[in-house]
């Protein structure tokens, strides 16, 4: 079975088709986020013409990279929440008019559960149950998957998303958006000994839940420090992004060990955009070794909003039967 998968959330279009016999067989990705940098984050209404704009173009790309016709397509999945309504609008509704016209199901398909599973799409992907973590820049979950659609959700943040954490503190030092991957690499050059210290909430207490709005204060406050001590300079940027980066790190780290161990899991999933993050990646690697655990992720493309995590889902969810009606809805807010 061929699924196409069609993913227009918020600012990427990406679209792509995965075979259930062959895996993935084609994906193109457009990303908008130069029409949205100026504006220091994502315009709703550029993003939905842009959508629309580019959805069909890019459907005939994937289907001439994979060498079929959409009379090959055995389904089409489309994102349908959570996500800007008029994005997902935009996918949805060519997704759907397209199904209906070749006669083949559509899939509306949870944006988090394509992030979740996107890690699946690589050739060293864990057996279920495992747990996943998920860090993008609207959600940080964890959740435990025993199989496809069986989620419990067993912590998230009770503020902003680690991304979002990432995105902010970038814009308070001048950095264009999203913010994440320029920290990371400015905190390449940051020295571990500056001196900058930033909390690792909750994690003195129980619990799996995630704050990261104090840490944003508290980076906002060691700005103002500097610039009032006039020691705001290239190289206190770098170090501030290492010691933001490192405290964003350590607290996730700590919350994914501490689920392995109370799930008696051994098998840990990072998906989202901030799982693309470097240094997330290899400090689990080595705390989850030590524990006989180990991390799975999905390569960086397909760590940020992308269609192959879409046609996935669906063709998860095609083989087990499932199908969207006629009247298909869009969920801005969903939760797993
Ligand atoms: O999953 P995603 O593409 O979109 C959402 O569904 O939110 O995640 C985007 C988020 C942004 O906040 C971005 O700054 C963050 O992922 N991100 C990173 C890195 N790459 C992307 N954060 C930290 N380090 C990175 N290397
Ligand atoms: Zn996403």
């Amino acid at each position: 079975m061929k699924v196409l998968g069609l993913e227009t959330s918020c600012d990427e279009t990406g679209i792509a088709i995965y075979d259930t016999d062959a895996g993935l067989l084609a994906h193109k990705i457009y990303s908008q986020i130069e029409q949205h940098a100026e504006y220091g984050g994502v315009v709703p209404e550029l993003a939905s013409r842009d959508h629309v704009r580019k959805t069909l173009p890019l459907i005939d790309d994937v289907l001439e990279e994979a060498g079929l016709t959409k009379a090959d397509l055995s389904a089409i999945a489309f994102t349908s929440g959570p996500g800007l309504v008029g994005a997902l609008m935009a996918g949805a509704t060519i997704g759907r008019s397209l199904a209906m016209s070749l006669d083949i199901p559509a899939l509306g398909v949870h944006h988090m559960e394509g992030h979740l599973l996107a890690p699946m799409l690589e050739d060293e992907r864990p057996d279920m149950p495992f747990i996943a973590l998920l860090v993008s820049g609207g959600h940080t979950q964890l959740v435990r998957v025993d199989a496809i659609g069986k989620y419990k959700l067993l912590g998230q943040s009770l503020d902003d998303a680690a991304g979002e954490a990432f995105d902010k503190a970038a814009k308070m030092i001048g950095l264009p958006y999203p913010g994440g991957p320029y920290i990371a690499s400015l905190a390449e050059h940051g020295n571990p000994d500056s001196g900058i210290k930033f909390p690792r909430p909750m994690t003195d207490r129980p619990g799996l839940d995630f704050s990261f709005s104090g840490l944003k204060t508290a980076f906002l406050t060691a700005v103002h420090e500097a610039l009032d001590d006039e020691r705001f300079n290239e190289q206190f940027k770098s170090d501030i992004a290492l010691a933001f980066e490192q405290a964003v790190v350590d607290t996730l780290v700590i919350k994914c060990r501490r689920a392995l161990e109370q799930e008696s899991l051994k098998r840990l999933i990072i998906a989202g955009g901030v799982s693309a993050n470097k240094r997330l990646r290899e400090q689990l690697e080595s705390k989850l070794a030590k524990i006989g655990g180990s991390v799975f992720y999905a390569r960086p493309e397909f760590c940020t909003d992308n269609g192959a995590m879409i046609a996935y889902a669906g063709a998860q969810r095609l083989k087990a039967g499932q199908s969207s009606p006629l009247n298909l809805s869009i969920r801005a807010r969903w939760p797993l």
